[in-house]
């Protein structure tokens, strides 16, 4: 039994959409990983601020890895559940040891700058499938970031 016999999408097409999606879910794994280091190894003056606004990041990726993977299996595809499949594909780089809370921040800018630029992809990707669940889905997800954008470029600027 397969849910693209039910739910009238064509398999074809979803093929596509599953594919910008299993890039998606990496990189959000991968950017999970680094926002929990980031979290974990801040410094300085604005440790409680940053220390804390990580921690609501990586929790808010958390939760896209997760309508990802489950977005996936409504198609009909397999979601990676293993970080050596993340890193064969993912776009989004693995970070170090980053103390700089500027440093996580810059990351976070330029990774946001990837996934809004990916989701408009999937966002077309699905609207040639005529998915209009995964065009919410990330029209939604789109809107949010770039609302983080601008509170993130807000707090870089004088
Ligand atoms: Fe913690």
């Amino acid at each position: 039994m397969k849910a693209l016999d039910y739910n009238g999408l064509d398999a074809n097409a979803s093929k596509n959409v599953v594919n910008s999606l299993q890039q998606l879910l990496a990189d959000f794994q991968v950017f999970y990983t680094n926002l929990r280091g980031f979290h974990w190894h801040v410094k300085g003056k604005n440790f409680f601020v940053l220390h804390a606004q990580f921690e609501n990041l990586y929790n808010n990726a958390a939760e896209k890895v997760d309508e990802i993977a489950e977005r996936i299996l409504m198609l009909d595809g397999v979601p990676a559940n293993n970080f050596s499949e993340y890193l064969k594909i993912a776009k989004v780089k693995e970070t170090g040891y980053v103390t700089d809370g500027d440093a996580g921040l810059a990351h976070v800018l330029d990774t946001y700058k990837h996934f809004i630029a990916s989701e408009r992809n999937v966002l077309k990707l699905s609207d040639e499938a005529g998915d209009e669940s995964t065009v919410a889905m990330m029209s939604d997800y789109i809107k949010e970031q770039e609302k983080m954008v601008w509170m993130l470029v807000a707090y870089n600027s004088k």
